[in-house]
């Protein structure tokens, strides 16, 4: 069921909040799941830009960017709670990232997402230029 928006909602850069907020929202993707306190704290300590919704002292939406600020910038944990999809948060936070002025020199912006194509698509972002691979820790354990 999604929340109307009677209250304003709010965005911010602050990374001194509670970190139960934003591992609640990570709860509910499952790329996300069962992330620890411990090291989402690590996480935002080293991230370059990070940008949360919140209504009132609830945070609804989170994103997050690793840049160099001056040719490339990748925008990872897009995610809105569920009861508040649908009504343009994840756009405004997209839009707060891309539009930054600390990442105005950023030449390209890179994201990877399994199946929100059409969400990115509408901000511009396209899947035809180049193909990402990657290395993942977990399946290659037996080597270490
Ligand atoms: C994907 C997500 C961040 C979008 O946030 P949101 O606030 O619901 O999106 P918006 O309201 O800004 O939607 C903007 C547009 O994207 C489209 N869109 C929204 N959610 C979508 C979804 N799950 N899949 C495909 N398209 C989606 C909407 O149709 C909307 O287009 P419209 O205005 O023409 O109707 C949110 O649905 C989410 O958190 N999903 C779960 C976590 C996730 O998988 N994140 C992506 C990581 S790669």
């Amino acid at each position: 069921m999604s929340v109307p928006l009677k209250t304003m909602i709010t965005f911010s850069e602050r990374t001194d909040f509670d970190l139960a907020q934003l591992l609640r929202l990570y709860d509910r993707a499952p790329w996300a799941k069962g992330r620890t306190l411990e090291d989402a704290r690590r996480m935002l300590g080293q991230t370059d830009l990070a940008i949360s919704a919140w209504d009132g002292p609830r945070m609804i939406g989170f994103g997050r960017v690793l840049t160099d600020y001056v040719y490339r910038a990748s925008i990872w944990d897009v995610i809105v709670d569920s009861a508040y999809q649908g009504q343009e948060i994840g756009t405004q936070i997209m839009q707060r990232i891309l539009e930054h002025p600390d990442l105005k020199q950023v030449e390209l912006f890179w994201l990877c997402t399994r199946d929100k194509q059409s969400f990115y698509e509408k901000l511009g972002f396209s899947a035809n230029e180049q193909t990402g691979m990657v290395w993942a820790r977990a399946k290659h354990a037996r080597l270490e």
